[in-house]
Protein backbone atom coordinates (compact mmCIF):
# COMPACT_ATOMS: atom_id res chain seq x y z
CA UNK A 1 0.00 0.00 0.00
CA UNK A 2 2.57 2.33 0.90
CA UNK A 3 4.80 1.76 -2.40
CA UNK A 4 1.48 2.28 -4.16
CA UNK A 5 1.25 5.57 -2.84
CA UNK A 6 4.09 6.45 -3.62
CA UNK A 7 3.92 5.54 -7.22
CA UNK A 8 3.11 8.72 -9.68
CA UNK A 9 1.96 7.81 -12.49
CA UNK A 10 1.79 10.16 -15.29
CA UNK A 11 -0.25 9.27 -18.66
CA UNK A 12 0.75 11.14 -21.81
CA UNK A 13 -2.38 12.29 -23.82
CA UNK A 14 -0.55 13.90 -26.95
CA UNK A 15 2.76 14.70 -27.94
CA UNK A 16 2.53 17.78 -30.68
CA UNK A 17 -0.82 16.71 -30.84
CA UNK A 18 0.41 13.42 -32.94
CA UNK A 19 0.77 10.16 -31.04
CA UNK A 20 -0.89 9.14 -27.80
CA UNK A 21 2.15 7.93 -25.62
CA UNK A 22 2.51 6.98 -21.80
CA UNK A 23 4.28 9.33 -19.06
CA UNK A 24 5.48 7.82 -16.49
CA UNK A 25 7.50 9.42 -13.61
CA UNK A 26 8.38 6.73 -10.69
CA UNK A 27 8.85 7.12 -7.38
CA UNK A 28 12.57 7.79 -7.67
CA UNK A 29 13.51 9.77 -4.60
CA UNK A 30 14.37 13.17 -5.82
CA UNK A 31 11.88 13.09 -8.25
CA UNK A 32 9.68 15.84 -7.10
CA UNK A 33 6.64 17.81 -8.57
CA UNK A 34 5.68 21.16 -8.06
CA UNK A 35 2.10 21.03 -9.67
CA UNK A 36 -0.35 20.46 -9.06
CA UNK A 37 0.75 18.32 -5.33
CA UNK A 38 2.06 21.66 -4.47
CA UNK A 39 5.64 21.28 -2.84
CA UNK A 40 5.15 18.16 -1.64
CA UNK A 41 8.95 15.72 -1.81
CA UNK A 42 7.43 12.40 -2.49
CA UNK A 43 9.45 10.30 -0.29
CA UNK A 44 12.42 7.95 -1.14
CA UNK A 45 11.12 4.07 -1.63
CA UNK A 46 11.07 1.35 1.42
CA UNK A 47 14.51 -0.51 0.35
CA UNK A 48 12.83 -3.22 0.01
CA UNK A 49 9.88 -2.16 -2.51
CA UNK A 50 10.02 -3.82 -5.56
CA UNK A 51 9.85 -1.24 -8.32
CA UNK A 52 7.35 -1.50 -11.26
CA UNK A 53 10.01 -0.76 -13.51
CA UNK A 54 13.68 -0.46 -13.59
CA UNK A 55 16.39 2.71 -12.53
CA UNK A 56 20.19 3.35 -13.09
CA UNK A 57 21.69 6.35 -12.01
CA UNK A 58 24.53 8.58 -13.60
CA UNK A 59 26.48 11.28 -13.34
CA UNK A 60 27.25 13.13 -16.02
CA UNK A 61 28.73 16.14 -18.02
CA UNK A 62 25.80 18.20 -20.00
CA UNK A 63 26.24 20.81 -22.40
CA UNK A 64 29.95 20.67 -21.50
CA UNK A 65 29.34 23.33 -18.85
CA UNK A 66 27.78 20.75 -15.34
CA UNK A 67 27.85 17.43 -14.09
CA UNK A 68 24.36 16.64 -13.26
CA UNK A 69 22.48 13.26 -12.66
CA UNK A 70 21.00 10.73 -15.21
CA UNK A 71 18.58 8.94 -14.07
CA UNK A 72 17.70 6.13 -16.33
CA UNK A 73 14.43 5.18 -16.48
CA UNK A 74 12.37 2.24 -18.54
CA UNK A 75 9.43 3.42 -17.36
CA UNK A 76 9.62 6.85 -18.72
CA UNK A 77 8.48 7.05 -22.37
CA UNK A 78 10.16 10.57 -23.01
CA UNK A 79 13.77 12.37 -21.77
CA UNK A 80 12.89 14.72 -19.33
CA UNK A 81 15.01 17.67 -17.90
CA UNK A 82 14.31 19.95 -14.60
CA UNK A 83 13.12 22.86 -16.21
CA UNK A 84 14.70 25.30 -13.52
CA UNK A 85 18.13 23.53 -14.84
CA UNK A 86 17.90 23.83 -18.15
CA UNK A 87 17.36 27.58 -18.01
CA UNK A 88 20.16 28.10 -15.96
CA UNK A 89 22.47 26.41 -17.93
CA UNK A 90 20.74 28.21 -20.83
CA UNK A 91 20.21 25.61 -22.79
CA UNK A 92 18.92 26.22 -26.31
CA UNK A 93 15.26 26.11 -25.74
CA UNK A 94 11.98 25.14 -28.86
CA UNK A 95 8.73 25.86 -27.46
CA UNK A 96 6.03 23.18 -28.14
CA UNK A 97 3.84 24.98 -30.74
CA UNK A 98 1.12 22.58 -28.86
CA UNK A 99 2.18 21.83 -25.21
CA UNK A 100 2.88 18.28 -24.37
CA UNK A 101 -0.50 17.06 -22.06
CA UNK A 102 0.72 15.15 -19.24
CA UNK A 103 -2.38 13.89 -17.41
CA UNK A 104 -2.09 12.39 -13.47
CA UNK A 105 -3.55 9.29 -12.71
CA UNK A 106 -5.89 11.89 -10.24
CA UNK A 107 -7.24 13.10 -13.35
CA UNK A 108 -5.21 16.01 -13.05
CA UNK A 109 -3.17 17.72 -15.79
CA UNK A 110 0.64 19.13 -16.09
CA UNK A 111 1.44 20.64 -19.36
CA UNK A 112 5.19 20.35 -20.98
CA UNK A 113 5.78 23.75 -23.53
CA UNK A 114 9.43 23.47 -24.04
CA UNK A 115 11.73 21.19 -25.43
CA UNK A 116 15.74 21.31 -25.63
CA UNK A 117 17.13 19.26 -28.65
CA UNK A 118 20.88 18.49 -29.65
CA UNK A 119 21.45 18.69 -25.94
CA UNK A 120 25.14 16.66 -25.62
CA UNK A 121 25.78 14.85 -22.66
CA UNK A 122 29.15 12.90 -21.55
CA UNK A 123 27.99 10.00 -19.72
CA UNK A 124 31.48 8.09 -18.45
CA UNK A 125 32.69 8.92 -22.09
CA UNK A 126 30.05 7.94 -23.83
CA UNK A 127 28.87 11.24 -25.79
CA UNK A 128 24.87 11.48 -26.48
CA UNK A 129 22.70 13.97 -27.85
CA UNK A 130 19.17 13.79 -27.03
CA UNK A 131 15.92 15.87 -26.92
CA UNK A 132 15.03 16.92 -23.30
CA UNK A 133 11.17 17.57 -22.70
CA UNK A 134 11.16 20.57 -19.28
CA UNK A 135 8.99 19.57 -16.59
CA UNK A 136 8.97 20.85 -13.06
CA UNK A 137 10.77 17.54 -11.58
CA UNK A 138 13.32 17.89 -8.52
CA UNK A 139 15.87 15.38 -10.09
CA UNK A 140 18.37 16.94 -13.08
CA UNK A 141 17.70 14.76 -15.98
CA UNK A 142 15.76 11.41 -16.78
CA UNK A 143 16.91 9.33 -19.93
CA UNK A 144 13.68 7.03 -21.17
CA UNK A 145 12.82 4.61 -23.38
CA UNK A 146 12.85 7.74 -26.21
CA UNK A 147 16.61 7.25 -25.63
CA UNK A 148 16.98 3.56 -24.99
CA UNK A 149 15.58 2.60 -28.22
CA UNK A 150 18.25 4.17 -29.81
CA UNK A 151 20.93 1.77 -27.81
CA UNK A 152 19.51 -1.83 -29.64
CA UNK A 153 19.97 -4.49 -26.90
CA UNK A 154 20.84 -3.67 -23.47
CA UNK A 155 22.37 -5.71 -20.89
CA UNK A 156 21.78 -4.96 -16.86
CA UNK A 157 23.26 -6.15 -14.12
CA UNK A 158 20.71 -4.46 -11.56
CA UNK A 159 23.08 -5.46 -8.89
CA UNK A 160 26.22 -3.77 -9.99
CA UNK A 161 24.26 -1.34 -11.57
CA UNK A 162 26.04 -1.89 -14.98
CA UNK A 163 24.76 -1.27 -18.79
CA UNK A 164 26.34 -3.06 -21.63
CA UNK A 165 25.46 -2.10 -25.15
CA UNK A 166 26.88 -1.71 -28.71
CA UNK A 167 26.65 1.56 -30.41
CA UNK A 168 28.31 2.29 -33.70
CA UNK A 169 29.89 -0.65 -33.21
CA UNK A 170 31.70 0.25 -30.15
CA UNK A 171 31.24 -2.06 -26.97
CA UNK A 172 29.79 0.58 -24.19
CA UNK A 173 29.74 -0.09 -20.88
CA UNK A 174 28.89 2.34 -17.79
CA UNK A 175 28.55 1.72 -13.93
CA UNK A 176 25.48 3.95 -12.14
CA UNK A 177 26.30 5.30 -8.61
CA UNK A 178 24.23 4.19 -5.83
C1 LIG B 1 24.97 25.19 -24.40
O1 LIG B 1 25.14 26.32 -23.56
C2 LIG B 1 25.36 27.54 -24.20
C3 LIG B 1 25.51 28.58 -23.13
O2 LIG B 1 26.49 28.22 -22.20
C4 LIG B 1 24.21 27.87 -25.11
O3 LIG B 1 24.48 29.06 -25.82
C5 LIG B 1 23.97 26.74 -26.09
O4 LIG B 1 22.84 27.00 -26.86
C6 LIG B 1 23.79 25.44 -25.31
N1 LIG B 1 23.58 24.32 -26.23
C7 LIG B 1 22.37 23.75 -26.40
C8 LIG B 1 22.32 22.60 -27.36
O5 LIG B 1 21.37 24.11 -25.80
Amino acid sequence: MEFLKLCLSLVCLSLAGSSISDVYLNHFPAVKLRHPFGQAVIPPPKLEARSPHATLRFRANINRTKVVTVLVDSGANINLINERLAVDLQLKATPLVQPLRLGTVNGEQLACRTKYTAVVMDIQGLEVSVTLYALPIAGDVILGIQWLEELGPVICDWKLRTMRFTLKNKERFLRGIP
